[in-house]
């Protein structure tokens, strides 16, 4: 059960009202506090139900085309019930929905559209502190990127998993199971009846997908990283605790905002390097790799791929979670959640000496966290694999691609085969099952086009379809390259995030069919075999592609969006600099 703390810590200086950042709207002398005092009569509130009290924005991503994020309307209440029974004034904040199922291209473009609304929200209304909902894959970085650029007190509320999915007597898995039936149905196994009736058992409850794909990766980042509620990841989106846990949240907000605890105080180098720890013991998504890098960004904490790579060489992967493993979510929850994966990785592989939202220190949240059980979440002499992921280097990805290894066929990870070389996603789409291409099992299958500028919004492209034909032969995994993403609930030997991007000219833009690739996961490369003098030679016939925007948000984007290797931020935003904090009256 989820612990209710939060004690002030002895000796801590608590704010007066007069230091509450929404005190110079309402608080001070003159025309435009008068106006504000008015406004909030009309708005229906007494003067002693917000007067003096830490006003706290509950910034919530619900909306009606978001199925992770349907329960959020109630979680908002019961995160207001919280900040009023705490002596809290709340005010929900509605903000823009990056559904993953329904936007296209690919809710990436709009992370750092949602991180610019939450900041800008935040720092021109008067807020004291926020309480953040949501969940589906880029809204968990999209709201802390913003809430740590404003740098407030702030409590994440993460929507939670779904429940199992069930089929005919099978439990399944959201993503995960979605492609495998697919290939079924492509292979001829499955009919109109059984795709009818698995439509209605992947995705059986509001909440994030249910295996450790991103969402349930990053909200475990989160409650790593000490900006949840203690126990809050892995809580069922419709289990009742969830609901306590939003209250919880709701009451604690108010206190860190008295103790002025902000951001800054948790998102430390520490904390994100415990955050890159556990994913890699969850055996987590690669699109964490993305996020966290971007999020350290905005805590202005230097974390870079070398540190997912070194932390991913001593870590062991623990808990035994679809896609890489066995379970779901909701057996992780049962199992004891993410305090118990922490308490496995203790004092060896965490830093335990530093605050959460929820105490002192992580090793006193730590207290009592136990393991229900051990094949959900292994203990450490007993792990599933080294290691969840490599990042790869070599002439063909300069700086970096990324491979979530434990997800492949082993028999892959060292190989070396012919590049079948697909420009865009379309054509690979048209032209995967076409005899002409003679791809064989050992073949390289390569996208370009597909990165953070060239998808555009780096879209999850990167498990490219193993042709009908190869399926058919039983053929299940094969060595397949992009400057792509990767949906957290895929897998294959997928080599993902290649930097710099083909559109962009990196190197993956010189890739001819027939060049022969070796994919080296034990020596950490990447190579492409093929001459210097000959890529130089490709080099000087490339021309880049002209911009894909004319106008409009694309235009901002494609003007701003870094590599995948820096987190995807825009520039202006990663950057060192100030804001101006809007002024009294
Ligand atoms: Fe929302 Fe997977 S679609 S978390
Ligand atoms: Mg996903």
């Amino acid at each position: 059960e989820e612990s209710e703390t939060g004690q002030v810590v002895a000796g801590e200086r608590r704010l007066t009202s007069e230091e509450l950042r929404s005190h110079r709207w309402w608080g001070t002398e003159g025309l435009r506090s008068f106006s504000h005092r008015a406004r909030t009569r009309q708005l229906g509130y007494l003067p002693e139900e917000h007067l003096g009290k830490p006003v706290i924005a509950v910034v919530n991503t619900w909306s009606d085309i978001n199925p992770c994020h349907q329960h959020l309307r109630e979680r908002a209440e019961a995160v207001k019930r919280g900040v009023w029974q705490a002596g809290g004034f709340p005010l929900e904040f509605p903000v823009a929905t990056l559904s993953e199922t329904f936007q296209k291209p690919t809710p990436m473009l709009y992370r750092n559209l949602l991180s610019m609304e939450t900041e800008e929200l935040l720092r021109s209304y008067p807020v004291d502190g926020a309480v953040l909902l949501g969940g589906c894959d880029k809204t968990t970085p999209a709201l802390l990127m913003g809430a740590a650029s404003v740098d407030l007190p702030a409590v994440f509320v993460p929507a939670g998993p779904m429940l199992r999915g069930h089929w005919r007597g099978e439990t399944l898995g959201s993503g995960t199971d979605m492609w495998k039936y697919w290939d079924e149905r492509r292979a001829g196994r499955i009919g109109d009846r059984e795709l009818g009736e698995l439509e209605c058992g992947l995705a059986r409850s509001p909440g994030t997908c249910m295996t450790m794909g991103t969402a349930s990766t990053m909200a475990s980042v989160a409650e790593v990283l000490g900006v949840t509620m203690p126990g809050a990841a892995a809580i069922p989106a419709v289990d009742s605790a969830h609901s306590r846990m939003a209250a919880a949240a709701g009451r604690r907000i108010v206190d860190l905002v008295w103790s002025d605890a902000r951001l800054s105080r948790f998102l430390t180098l520490d904390a994100y390097h415990d955050a890159v720890a556990t994913v890699l013991a969850l055996g987590g998504s690669t699109n964490a790799v993305i996020h966290l890098i971007a999020m350290a960004g905005r805590s202005r904490v230097p974390l870079s791929l070398a540190d997912f790579d070194r932390i991913a060489r001593e870590v062991p992967v623990l808990a035994d979670l679809r896609p890489g493993g066995r379970f779901l979510m909701e057996d992780f929850y049962y199992a004891g959640g993410v305090p118990s994966l922490l308490a496995r990785l203790g004092e060896e592989y965490l830093c335990l000496d530093r605050p959460t939202v929820g105490h002192a220190s992580l090793r006193e949240q730590l207290v009592g966290a136990a393991t229900h059980d051990t094949e959900v979440v292994r203990p450490l002499d007993r792990p599933l694999a080294e290691g969840g992921l490599a990042v790869l280097r070599g002439n063909l990805a300069p700086d970096g691609a990324v491979i979530k290894h434990i997800a492949a066929q082993p028999h892959l990870l060292k190989h070396t085969g012919p590049a079948v070389v697909f420009d865009d996603y379309q054509t690979m789409q048209a032209t995967i099952n076409e005899p002409a291409l003679e791809i064989t099992a050992d073949s390289v299958l390569v996208l370009r086009g597909a990165g953070p500028l060239g998808g555009p919004g780096m879209p999850e492209y990167g498990m490219l379809p193993i042709p009908d034909y190869l399926l058919k032969q039983g053929v299940t995994d094969m060595v397949r390259l992009s400057d792509a993403r990767m949906s957290g609930t895929s897998y294959g030997a997928c080599v993902l995030h290649i930097a710099p991007e083909s559109h962009v000219g990196g190197p993956l833009a010189l890739v001819r069919d027939g060049d022969l690739i070796t994919l080296d996961v034990e020596a950490r490369t990447l190579r492409l075999e093929v001459e210097d003098a000959e890529l130089e030679r490709r080099r000087a016939a490339w021309t880049p592609p002209e911009p894909r925007y004319g106008r409009g948000f694309g235009a901002l984007y494609q003007e701003h969006i870094t590599q995948a290797d820096t987190g995807c931020d825009f520039a202006f935003l990663s950057r060192e600099g100030e804001v101006p904090e809007p002024h009294a009256g």
